[in-house]
């Protein structure tokens, strides 16, 4: 079997991102040019998904619009020989079959991933969340699937490791070991503890697989934290259940959730590119006796 459908919620306010995010949907923010999502759903295609379902709200039409031909466009730069710049544009609107569902109220994560059950049917699929980029030579959800595939396709949660500092901005994972240091059992998910509160350092920055037993979890979990239906409580209750593992997956991850982790991971992509980091390497000296960094 394969894993061919994933979830990417963008019903969210962003709040964070205001007031870019007032009017533009903070996905399409762009690092170097290209809009904070793409990187997302790069990502899954990598990964073989085939087919995305994003649940969108009222204003973030822009995103299914983006991964769309625009037929005029690229007759335009057709015509006026600019291939490279037609390249770029007809592959992001041919990389994958979109399907786009409201959020007609954003009632929390939970909520968001149950509007996609009568899409999903009864397939295992990913969720990522687009607050998060991941890059690597396997992406990390291919890691999440292999690892699903070799265990009965049962749900998976991809974790990282975090400071103690940060443990309370995240989803932490307790579990115990399972065939390998990488990959738990998971036993436990505790929303935003507090450092003392537990021993783990496992976070998880939104990349998961469920199989489809998932929505059933959805339906029934009571409104949690802040009112909205939380992810973590139908995680939770799976885990009680059945079989939910948990992995540490190998990439460089970058938060871009909020205007300065978004700064830091756009200074970091530019240094990871030739052309860019030439660019700033001209500007330090003048940087640094200007602002005295
Ligand atoms: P966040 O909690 O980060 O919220 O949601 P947000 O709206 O994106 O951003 P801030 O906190 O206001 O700045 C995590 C993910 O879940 C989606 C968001 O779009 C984001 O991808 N989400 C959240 C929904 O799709 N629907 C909801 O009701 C809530």
């Amino acid at each position: 079997m394969k894993i061919k459908k994933a979830v990417i919620p963008v019903a969210g306010k962003g709040t964070r991102f205001l007031p870019a995010s007032k009017n533009t949907p903070k996905e399409m923010m762009p690092i170097l040019g290209v809009p904070m999502i793409q990187y997302v759903v790069e990502e899954a295609v990598r990964s073989g998904i085939e087919e995305i379902i994003f649940i969108t709200s009222y204003g973030k039409e822009t995103i299914i619009d983006y991964f769309d031909r625009n037929l005029e466009l690229e007759n335009y730069l057709r015509e006026k020989n600019k291939d490279g710049d037609l390249k770029l544009v007809s592959n992001v609107g041919s990389m994958v079959e979109v399907v786009a569902i409201r959020q007609k109220e954003q009632l929390g994560l939970g909520h968001a991933i149950l509007c996609a059950k009568t899409v999903i049917g009864s397939e295992p699929f990913a969720v990522l969340l687009g607050d998060d980029i991941v890059l690597g030579d396997i992406p990390a959800t291919q890691q999440l699937i292999d690892l699903s595939l070799k265990n009965n396709m049962c749900s998976v949660v991809g974790v990282m490791n975090v400071s103690d500092k940060e443990v309370s901005s995240y989803g932490i994972v307790e579990g115990v070991q399972y065939l390998n240091e990488r990959t738990l059992k998971m036993t436990k998910m505790i929303e935003k503890p507090k450092s003392y509160e537990t021993a783990s350092r496992l976070a998880t920055p939104g990349r998961y697989i469920f199989s489809k037993e998932i929505f059933d979890y959805l339906e029934i979990i009571p409104k949690g934290s802040g009112g909205e239906y939380q992810l973590t409580d139908a995680i939770n209750l799976m885990a009680k259940n059945q079989n939910v593992l948990s992995y540490l997956f190998e990439g460089e991850r970058y938060d871009t959730g909020t205007i300065e982790n978004h700064l830091v991971a756009t200074i970091e992509f530019a240094l990871k590119n030739e052309h860019y980091k030439k660019i700033i390497q001209e500007k330090i000296p003048y940087w640094s006796k200007k602002y005295e960094i």
